[in-house]
């Protein structure tokens, strides 16, 4: 089927899909990571909104934010901004609830998250009607690149621990690109606890939980070319203990 058609048979579909996108420090990024969603989402024809949820952050991300704002539409690009850094798993909390989609995606910001692959997770939720489906680094064509041994042995170990530890019957539990039913989203942010990185894998372990359906894409995760990771050692710290609360209580 040609782009063309697709986006004509989609345009007449009722879902729409809202695009959550927090920003720390990605005054370089924003502009192309916009710019690749409105080409993947128009070439596909879905409804869709971007909102971008920016910390403060002091290197004028906001305000291109505000120029791509101005490029493609209001009804296109939502602003929701906060004074300060108060990290990811909130900051997909404040955007949800100014979302006005029946589906969510999460994403990174900084291009390590291919729009293209959106599509993707859209035919895939379609297919089997899931509550949530879940990029995959660690199933198919899935990969990661660009990380150095040190990052790949963390989040490897971090995903197996957990494997042994929780039995989730997920491949990847802590990355962070996936598209929500928003009704099961919103459930599942009253139910978790945690608040950092680990916040990821809570999600998909309460999931199960409520006996939410996954479905798995397999996706690619390159490293950022521009500015650098936010997850340093306290995040890995927060991590083990996130992950050790979550097996005692669960
Ligand atoms: N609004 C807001 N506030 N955005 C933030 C904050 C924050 O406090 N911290 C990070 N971000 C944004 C970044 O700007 C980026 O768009 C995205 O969240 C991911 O942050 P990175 O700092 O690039 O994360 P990473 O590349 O080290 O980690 C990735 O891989 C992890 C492990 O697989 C992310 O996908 C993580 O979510 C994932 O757990
Ligand atoms: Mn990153």
């Amino acid at each position: 089927m040609t782009s063309r058609k697709a986006s004509h048979l989609n345009r007449h579909n009722e879902d729409k899909y809202s695009v959550l996108l927090p920003t720390y420090n990605e005054r370089e990024n924003l502009p192309l990571i916009v710019w690749l969603l409105v080409k993947y989402f128009d070439e596909s024809g879905y409804n869709y909104e971007i909102i971008v949820i920016d910390d403060g952050s002091p290197d004028g991300t906001l305000q291109v934010a505000e120029q791509l704002q101005r490029i493609y539409g209001e009804d296109k690009i939502l602003l929701r901004p906060r004074a300060k850094k108060l990290g990811l798993g909130t900051a997909y909390i404040h955007g949800m609830k100014h979302a006005t989609g029946n589906f969510i995606i999460i994403m990174d910001a900084d291009l390590s998250h291919h729009p293209k692959f959106i599509p993707e997770l859209i035919a895939k939720q379609k297919d089997g009607n899931y509550d949530l489906v879940s990029g995959t680094r660690y199933k198919g064509n899935g990969g990661v690149y660009g990380w150095d041994l040190r990052r790949k042995f963390i989040s490897r170990g971090a995903n197996f621990l957990t494997q042994v530890l929780l039995r989730p019957g997920a491949s990847d539990l802590t990355g962070s690109f996936r598209l929500y039913k928003k009704t099961v989203l919103e459930n599942l942010v009253k139910r978790c606890l945690s608040k950092g990185y680990v916040f990821q894998m809570e999600m998909i372990i309460r999931a199960r939980e409520l006996n939410y359906t996954i479905g798995e894409v397999p996706i690619t995760f390159v490293d950022r070319v521009y500015g650098e990771s936010k997850l340093g050692g306290n995040e890995i710290l927060s991590f083990a203990k996130g992950l050790l609360t979550l097996f005692a209580t669960t």
